[in-house]
């Protein structure tokens, strides 16, 4: 019996070897954490549940028979991020180079499996090169059920990819229909095809990191969520991006402790809206200003600053929130706006996380770029987003609230549940100046004449007070109590039932 014993734990002592010592030496020499050392990290000590330790693949192809290590390449199973559970995947690189076999995919498959079952979210830490060569269709069969089970869990349970090495070929594809992407600079990259595939085809000369690192994806193309300076702050910015989600879309997000008094006052807000109404301010000190203890996990916060997206938590609640930042093109809305704050929107509702919306935004960007860009397609986006969207929504509009950049902004048109303004709010079709120049033009040669009737069309438009009669917004109120009314508009609408009508799904124009 006792053999036996041993027998086990020796198997184990070389499954957790993964590719050797000299392998993990290499790992470690590029700033990378092993695929186990990057789950003891991610998730609470000792609460790790393996699965499949000793699975092998059954490829007899290149001489593979003779070399089946234990594990083949990937670490699953389950534990808790703070006492909640998650399921995780994690590739190691040091066992044919993270490569996906199609026992590595079934593994994959059977915790993504668990976690839709269970209703818990899935941590995917990808370090790979990709379609295991040796054994051809196999894999990329193995990568299709992979993305299968990622496309049913969209909006079910959570979904976290970390990218921690190399993720090239379809592979990308996988992460990028999870809810989130972090990924490591200067350690990871991201492409459909490689510097070498670009050269052979358009020319073009790049090195990997200007195609697919971190930079790129998270500056360029948004494909990512954020970047971190190393593996250690990756996972630990998950540890603390988990905290804010539910386990499934059968639960509620979790509830905090707090220590921050809801109805806290905050004198400054009083002036944080400078007098010249083209001046910028930060929007993102109203936003510690309003959340718990001032903590914001932002996504996203290298691309489209021109919005700010994100998770607070009020009164201990998580709420998403979605901000224009009049300090980055002056707060309007533009394609990739949209795009980013859609997205954002779209997650917050399919896991019932309220969302706060502050508005200071002086509309759509106009310009050439922007339409044949799409911008009408895609400012759709985020208008629908809003407009689908059933959870609780709360609206401050802090100044400017212009055109159709207004009813986009969860505007109580689009069932917003709590409309509130500043005093220093401007709700209007658009600037004065631009109105009076298209409603006066054969004045605009008699520069007083001019400047009179911009003074009466800021006196009659540029306040919430033309909104607040029509009852678009709900309450005018004081900046310094906007913590206090917000937390009590969130805790009004604990009880919110709402439902669209039924559909097979709905045709956003994506
Ligand atoms: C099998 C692989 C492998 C792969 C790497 N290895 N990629 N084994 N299949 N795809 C093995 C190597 O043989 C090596 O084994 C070990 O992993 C480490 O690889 P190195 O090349 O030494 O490491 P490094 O120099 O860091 O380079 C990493 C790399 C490179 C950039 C990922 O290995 C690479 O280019 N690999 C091939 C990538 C690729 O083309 N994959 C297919 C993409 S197409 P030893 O024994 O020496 O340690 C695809 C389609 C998916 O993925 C489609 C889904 C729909």
């Amino acid at each position: 019996m006792k053999d036996i014993l041993a027998q086990l734990e020796a198997r184990r002592a070389v499954a957790r070897a993964g590719g050797g010592a000299r392998r993990v030496e290499a790992q470690h020499a590029k700033g990378k954490l092993t695929a186990r050392e990057r789950i003891e990290l991610l998730l609470d000590e000792g609460s790790f549940e393996e699965f499949d330790m000793f699975v092998a693949h059954r490829c007899t192809d290149f001489g593979m028979e003779q070399d089946r290590p234990a594990g083949d390449g990937v670490v699953t199973g389950w534990g808790t991020v703070n006492g909640r559970q998650v399921y995780v995947f994690s590739q190691d690189f040091t066992v044919f180079g993270g490569s996906l076999s199609e026992t590595h995919a079934q593994k994959i498959c059977k915790i993504m499996d668990m976690a839709l079952q269970n209703g818990a979210p899935v941590i995917g830490i990808n370090d790979s090169g990709g379609a295991r060569i040796q054994e051809g269709v196999a894999s990329l069969a193995g990568y299709a059920e992979v993305f299968q089970r990622n496309i049913m869990a969209s909006g079910v349970v959570p979904q976290i990819s970390l990218i921690m090495g190399p993720c090239a070929g379809g592979a990308v594809y996988s992460p990028a229909m999870t809810d989130f992407i972090f990924m490591v600079k200067d350690t990871s990259y991201m492409f459909v095809t490689g510097p070498d595939v670009v050269k052979t085809v358009t020319n073009e000369q790049v090195t990997a990191e200007e195609l697919g690192g971190a930079s790129t994806h998270t500056r360029k193309s948004s494909v990512a969520d954020g970047a971190y300076e190393n593996d250690l702050e990756a996972l630990a910015e998950t540890r603390r991006l988990i905290d804010f989600l539910p386990k499934s879309n059968r639960e509620k997000a979790p509830v905090r402790p707090f220590f921050d008094d809801p109805a806290r006052i905050e004198t400054s807000l009083d002036t944080l809206i400078p007098d010249n109404p083209n001046q910028p301010y930060d929007m993102k000190e109203l936003i510690a200003k309003i959340a718990d203890e001032g903590d914001f996990f932002e996504i996203q916060r290298d691309y489209a600053g021109n919005i700010i997206t994100g998770f607070i938590r009020i009164e201990g609640q998580s709420v998403g929130v979605v901000a224009n930042q009049p300090m980055v093109l002056a707060g309007c809305l533009d394609i990739d706006a949209s795009r980013k704050a859609a997205r954002f929107v779209r997650f917050c509702d399919a896991f019932e996380i309220p969302i706060l919306t502050l508005v200071d935004v002086p509309g759509f960007l106009p310009g050439v770029a922007q339409e044949l860009g799409g911008v009408i397609k895609h400012g759709a986006k985020l208008l629908f987003a809003y407009g689908e969207a059933t959870v609780p929504k709360v609206t401050v509009i802090t100044r400017k609230a212009y055109g159709g950049a207004y009813d986009v902004m969860a505007s109580k048109h689009l069932r917003g549940d709590f409309n509130y303004a500043w005093p220093t709010a401007e709700i209007a079709v658009m600037g004065a100046k631009g109105a009076v120049e298209i409603l006066y033009r054969s004045e605009l040669g008699d520069k007083d004449k001019i400047a009179g009737r911009v003074k009466d069309y800021e006196d009659r438009f540029a306040n919430p007070f033309v909104a607040a009669e029509k009852g678009f917004v709900d309450e005018v109120i004081m900046p310094h109590s906007t913590r206090r009314r917000v937390a009590r508009a969130f805790a009004a609408l604990r009880g919110k039932k709402l439902s669209n009508p039924w559909k097979k799904h709905d045709n956003i124009p994506l």
